[in-house]
């Protein structure tokens, strides 16, 4: 869910909702805002996007310059008005927005329902508004009094939450952490709050990333950030260097579109200056001693999961080092056999994706070693690894994840040549092959991205199916996953990925001359295979969506369509590859009328479990 708070000289109603625009994304099924208007917190708060709650406010204006807003994907309770953030007491002094779960919250809603209070939605949020009072009231007038009421509180319940109180009588926010991320932004006589860094980048670049366990009083003058017990705790303040600009549309209709034609630039700075053909190596300015392990588990959610995949035969082929891959939420259940020879590789772009961190903690606490391969700074995730390799993709607003992927198989390639070489299984003259071949694609991802007006038509062709199937073998299994997946997140219709070989047994039934079969059949040393693969389906009248390398006339002669990318090495080929499928999803969604960067139940960060 979306936080943003402000105090300052500005109209606050502007800035929550300038703020919210920007983090929709991370949730969008109401939103509300408390402004602070006349010596009272007036509150609005409307079920629906964002829009809705914009409509209403422009009848209402709410003049003032100090006010906290949200924007919820709901966990407990159904998205309705009463249920929507900001949660007020009965009073209305005290206006509370929290992203997480309070896990006891039915036992203190007990005790609160007891002692008279009367509450207005299902949620266990607004338990920590009632909370807050009690404990306010039983207070003695002093500046501190707020903070030290949200103290109380915090030492008597267990869960997630970023939290944000404000109070009509304190002129400032006081916030909390713990597992959901917080930031807060620093400007001259004014100060904001929000759950992510893009609501704050139209006003100040300087912010401060609170840490499990954080507290802060957030004023005009600035921020005091405390422990849980009130002893103050220093936060680097950090520069962050996203543009305003990157975080738009720039031009196109959607983010998401904006972002597959980002991705040749992302790449190069994924990349950038850290391949060494002189050196056969990469510079990845890792501490870690690559030594000490034995075997890889890597642990990542979605799109994130499926550059894993293709991240394990990259490790394997190149480092031969067993890896284990698993979805974060089945990892950290399964008991999995670790011990000190164990690198955990946790993959995320949020880096607040909580399965993946619960599952990484799992595997620390096992004694594995833990890598982040993050996009977002200073994200929880970083703070917990021994080290962190940055995928350096910028600002990802669509839902749906594409150069971010891209970025985290760059990555996973770079991490596959390091693990190489310094295991000694990359020859020299291999390595330097292979870094000549990265160093291309940034080029060739441009080239894929050409085929757009091709892969509209084939859209146009296919948008009424109900069902689409994805075959890849290998390192295109992961492909024919993360193209189905798009393909569902943003069009809804239905798609099932299979790895090409497995088909036969059992998805072959499903084939006839209404389904849209996708196969992934670009050069490798399995590409006779597949093309039989292609036959089966032909066979029994599918429709054949080729992604072949450019010059292969074979996939011509059994495939009603053919998408051609450019050659690359095999274990590369999902980097372009997977561009053609990103655009597939798209005009699919488009033709359909689809919310492309908002999908419905759909959120940037998943940061419940
Ligand atoms: C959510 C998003 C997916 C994303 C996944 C993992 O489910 O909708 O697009 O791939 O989380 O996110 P992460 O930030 O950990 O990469």
């Amino acid at each position: 869910c979306g936080i943003v708070g402000y105090v300052g000289f500005r109209n606050a109603t502007d800035v929550l909702m300038e703020g919210l625009k920007r983090l929709e994304y991370r949730g969008y099924d109401s939103a509300g805002v408390a402004v602070k208007v006349g010596g009272r917190l007036e509150v609005l708060k409307k079920a629906g996007k964002l829009s809705v709650l914009g409509e209403v406010l422009k009848d209402e204006q709410l003049p003032g310059h100090f006010g906290i807003g949200h924007t919820r994907w709901a966990t407990h309770g159904a998205p309705n008005d009463p249920n929507a953030h900001p949660h007020t007491t009965e009073d209305g002094q005290i206006a509370v927005i929290h992203n997480g779960i309070i896990e006891n919250y039915l036992p203190l809603k007990e005790g609160l329902l007891a002692r008279g209070h009367r509450f207005t939605s299902e949620t266990d949020s607004e338990v920590l508004a009632h909370l807050i009072e009690e404990k306010y009231d039983a207070l003695a007038d002093s500046p501190g009094r707020l903070v030290e009421a949200v103290r109380r509180v915090l030492q008597e319940v267990y869960g997630a939450y970023a939290l944000v109180v404000a109070h009509q009588d304190h002129e400032e926010i006081v916030v909390a952490r713990t597992v959901s991320p917080l930031v807060i932004g620093l400007g001259e006589g004014e100060s904001f709050v929000a759950s992510d860094v893009p609501a704050l980048l139209p006003y100040t670049r300087r912010v401060i990333f609170l840490h499990d366990g954080d507290m802060a009083v957030v004023s005009r003058a600035g921020v005091e950030v405390t422990d849980l017990r009130g002893n103050p705790v220093e936060r680097e303040v950090v520069e962050v260097d996203w543009s305003l600009e990157a975080a738009e549309k720039g031009g196109h209709p959607h983010y998401m579109l904006k972002e597959i034609y980002e991705q040749p630039r992302v790449l190069e700075n994924t990349l950038g200056g850290r391949l060494h053909e002189e050196h056969a190596n990469v510079e990845l300015d890792l501490n870690l001693d690559p030594a000490r392990y034995d075997r890889v588990h890597v642990i990542a959610c979605g799109t994130a999961y499926y550059a894993g995949w293709v991240g394990k035969y990259l490790i394997e082929s190149l480092a031969r080092i067993p890896v284990e891959i698993d979805v974060a939420s089945e990892y950290r259940y399964r008991d999995p056999v670790v011990d000190g020879r164990t690198l955990a590789v946790a993959i995320s772009q949020s880096g607040e994706t909580i399965d993946t961190l619960e599952a990484l903690r799992e595997a620390k606490r096992k004694g594995a070693g833990t890598l982040g391969v993050i996009n977002a700074k200073g994200s929880s995730i970083t703070r917990e690894v021994d080290d962190t390799l940055y995928i350096h993709a910028g600002p990802e607003i669509g839902v749906a994840s594409t150069k971010a992927y891209m970025a985290m198989l760059g990555a996973m390639a770079m991490l596959a040549v390091w693990l190489g070489r310094a295991r000694g299984t990359l020859a020299e003259a291999d390595a330097k092959e292979f870094l000549g071949e990265l160093r291309k694609l940034p080029r060739l991802v441009e080239q894929a991205l050409e085929q757009r007006a091709h892969v509209a038509h084939i859209a146009e062709k296919y948008h009424q199916a109900a069902d689409y199937l994805f075959l890849g073998r290998h390192i295109q299994a992961p492909t024919a996953y993360e193209g189905a997946l798009k393909l569902k997140e943003i069009s809804y219709i239905h798609a099932e990925a299979y790895p090409a070989g497995e088909m036969k047994h059992g998805p072959i039934a499903l084939i006839d001359e209404r389904l849209p079969v996708v196969v992934l059949t670009t050069d490798s040393p399995f590409y006779e295979k597949t093309l039989s693969n292609i036959q089966e389906v032909r066979a029994r009248g599918g429709r054949v969506i080729a992604v072949a390398t450019e010059g292969d006339s074979e996939a011509r002669r059994f495939a009603q369509d053919v998408i051609y990318v450019p050659r690359t090495h095999h274990l590369l080929a999902p980097v372009v590859s997977v561009v053609p499928l990103q655009l597939l999803a798209y005009e699919t969604a488009v033709l359909l009328g689809r919310d492309v960067d908002q999908p419905r139940n759909l959120a940037k960060s998943v940061t419940v479990e």
